[in-house]
């Protein structure tokens, strides 16, 4: 059966970022530049391109005004952004409690700040698995170091044997990336997670509760496909290298909200020229420029 509402994005930019300290002691890591623009652009952008127009962003109250500042209500690109805050690094899950009463039963497309999605026909993927009746996805990612990921184990036809979080001797190759969809059960289901041993509850959790009623799907991204993350000073320079190589090589922008709001249709040629005004003179005003001609 179709799903009653439409689906809403949630992007959980909290977090200590201490991996990345003394670089994100005073500024928010979502907000780092990865190459040419802030880090929530990119997520935020994997959002658009499912075709998410309402959008929740969480983050810590100390960084709050930091990200209203440069997103604002999210009009200009014709978007719909709300936000909240989390107080304290509780887990995945919570945005999930947090994100309870502004999603109002609505299913939900959950992405980490951090998370870059990149490749040939992405959107396109994005938009079936969104508006299919699949009750949660998930996608899989082959890397070289599971360990540091969520890992899952896949057999036959598509079927789930096990789901892990940083597990000590993986079962496979698949991460598990940082984009989630699921139906309008996540927030219950978060409320009855328990603490791990770390002290959070755990978003593996929220997903095995999908997996018992066996209805989680997972979508391979496979090699075709870029799958990045920033949480370390050595991933967010190559994160930042590769948007760099292929910006200059094609001349064509990854994650440019003005780009893709123009591109989808949500704000027309007349827009698109003031938004460009914003940044006169600068590469990234002129890219928007070159867009028009
Ligand atoms: C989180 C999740 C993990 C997932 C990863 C993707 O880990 O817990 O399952 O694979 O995000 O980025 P974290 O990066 O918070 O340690």
């Amino acid at each position: 059966m179709k799903q009653m509402k439409s689906r809403k994005g949630i992007i959980l930019a909290g977090g200590t970022g201490t991996r990345l300290h003394p670089m994100t002691i005073s500024v928010s890591k979502q907000l780092m530049p990865v190459y040419d623009k802030p880090m929530i652009y990119y997520p935020l952008s994997t959002l658009m391109l499912t075709g998410i127009k309402e959008t929740l962003i969480i983050t810590t109250p100390a960084d709050h005004e930091a990200f209203k500042r440069l997103l604002g209500d999210g009009s200009q690109w014709g978007l719909n952004l709300s936000f909240a805050t989390q107080d304290a690094p509780r887990g995945l899950p919570e945005a999930f409690t947090i994100g309870q009463k502004w999603l109002d039963g609505a299913p939900s497309c959950l992405v980490l700040g951090d998370n870059i999605f990149y490749g040939k026909g992405l959107g396109t993927e994005l938009r079936t698995i969104s508006s299919s009746d699949n009750a949660s996805t998930i996608f899989a990612y082959q890397v070289k170091d599971p360990e540091r990921y969520g890992v899952v184990e896949m057999g036959e036809n598509g079927r789930v044997l096990s789901i892990e979080e940083k597990p000590k001797a993986p079962r496979s190759k698949l991460a598990i990336t940082g984009l989630y969809f699921f139906d309008e059960k996540a927030p219950e289901f978060a409320q009855n997670l328990k603490p791990s041993p770390r002290g959070e509850t755990e978003i593996i959790e929220l997903i095995r509760c999908y997996l018992n009623l066996g209805s989680l799907s997972v979508h391979d991204l496979g090699r075709g496909t870029a799958w990045l993350d920033t949480g370390t000073p050595e991933s967010l320079l190559q994160a930042a290298n590769f948007v760099e190589v292929i910006e200059q090589r094609q001349g064509l922008k990854i994650a440019c909200p003005e780009e893709i709001a123009w591109r989808l249709g949500y704000i027309d040629r007349v827009h698109l020229t003031e938004l460009a005004q914003k940044f006169k003179g600068n590469a990234y005003g002129k890219y928007l420029e070159g867009l028009l001609s």
